[in-house]
């Protein structure tokens, strides 16, 4: 790791602001550099002394403070790291975050921030597990935000339970992780994934079964190898996976609209499951059974093509673009005739028939088919898929980009 990697560590009012002494300490034998934020909170817990001494900088912690403005403003505490890092993180500057606030010198650089960023949230077992704060959680796992912990023990509060910050050590391994330039590093990936709703009216939906866990995984690796990846889900119950942009949309059209919008990408991966159709006409209020009357025709129209219509985006056309075939027989044969249709370079084909357990299960057995022939890939955890996956893309772009 270059000596040259820079964290702006913002120390929040928690019991645990202690630990992120030891974090700098840590980070800087691992040749990190910090600039530090202590909040008027944290600064209850550690004095701007013990964090300047083994910071070996100047402590930031008032927004306006004139001396602090004209050395080093806020934006540029945050335009000079490349890396974010909130140790602790309060389930104040969490819900601060999620929100948008900015009220002192750590949320203000918060929001000012273009940077990764990652949290270490610490607090009581209790209010960790609070449905407001782990919607705020989720709020920022969604925008991209990693976090790291907590861990599950003896809290300073004297109860157990979930709500410890993680171990420094483990902190600065997440951060080394986050700054350490991955084989995808500088390009930007669309991930599909999930099902699509389509509304018949206010209640009812057309959808299929589709997990979302291959999707979720193949953004989830993407992100780990260091793409700017940003993951368009349809209605899963699978949790947005760490690193990613998601976009949260229900139908085919909704989908399409998100994808061309993440658009210019280098990478797209369609891995959802859209619904070839959808009701024609959407019932404005929910549709009454009629005595002794017959049941209602839903007419059907076609949804757009995703994979397709990013395939043949022109000039916006993704380098690589991969689609799934999800076959019941003949696959290989099927997927070669899907790829050359929908003009995608490659093609993930699985057996989708019931007796293979794909659709929902933790497994997936694919054939990799491009221009120049099939693969039979094993059978691996849709995890170790998605890793292979990205590595094999990682290969395509280490060769064709000069
Ligand atoms: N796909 C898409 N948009 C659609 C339908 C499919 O982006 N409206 C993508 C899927 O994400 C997948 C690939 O196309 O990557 C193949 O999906 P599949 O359901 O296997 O193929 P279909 O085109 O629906 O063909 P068929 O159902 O006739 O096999």
């Amino acid at each position: 790791m270059s000596a040259s990697k820079r964290v702006l560590l913002i120390i929040a009012g928690g019991i645990a602001a202690y630990k992120a002494l030891d974090v700098i300490r840590r980070g800087r034998e691992r040749g990190l550099t910090f600039r530090v934020i202590l909040t008027k909170g944290g600064a209850q817990f550690v004095t701007p002394l013990s964090v300047s001494a083994l910071s070996g900088h100047k402590v930031y912690g008032d927004l306006f403070s004139l001396t602090d403005e004209a050395e080093m403003g806020h934006i540029r505490l945050v335009r000079e790291a490349d890396l974010v890092v909130v140790a602790p993180a309060t389930a104040d500057i969490i819900a601060k975050m999620a929100h948008g606030l900015a009220d002192d010198l750590a949320t203000t650089a918060l929001l000012a921030n273009d940077r990764p960023v990652l949290i270490a949230p610490s607090m009581n077992a209790v209010m960790w597990a609070h449905p407001a704060v782990q919607a705020n959680i989720a709020t920022l796992r969604a925008r991209g935000v990693f976090t790291v912990g907590p861990g599950a023990g003896d809290l300073a509060c004297g109860e157990v339970g979930d709500g410890r910050l993680a171990d420094p050590l483990d902190i600065v391994g997440a951060m080394l992780a986050r700054l350490a330039p991955g084989p995808l590093a500088g390009l930007k990936a669309l991930v599909t994934s999930g099902p699509t709703f389509e509304a018949i009216d206010p209640v009812r939906f057309i959808g299929n079964r589709s997990s979302g866990k291959q999707g979720h995984a193949i953004a989830a690796a993407l992100a780990a190898a260091g793409a700017a990846t940003t993951l368009i889900s349809g209605p899963t119950a699978e949790p947005d996976p760490a690193g990613c942009k998601v976009i949260h949309i229900e139908s085919a059209a909704e989908m399409l609209a998100a994808a061309q919008n993440a658009l210019p990408a280098d990478i797209a991966i369609c891995a959802a499951a859209v619904s070839d159709w959808r009701p024609a006409h959407l019932a404005n209020q929910k549709m009454k059974k009629r005595e002794g009357g017959e049941p209602p025709r839903i007419e059907l129209a076609t949804n757009p093509d995703i994979l397709a219509t990013l395939a043949a985006a022109g000039p916006q056309r993704p380098r690589l673009v991969v689609g799934f075939a999800a076959e019941t027989e003949r696959v290989v044969e099927f997927a070669q005739v899907k790829r050359a249709k929908k003009q995608c370079d490659w093609i993930l084909a699985n057996d989708v028939s019931p007796q293979t357990g794909t659709f929902g299960g933790a497994e997936n057995e694919v054939h990799f088919i491009t221009a120049s022939g099939a693969e039979a890939w094993p059978r691996l955890s849709k995890r170790e898929l998605a890793a292979r996956l990205a590595a094999r893309i990682a290969d395509h772009f280490g060769k064709s980009v000069a």
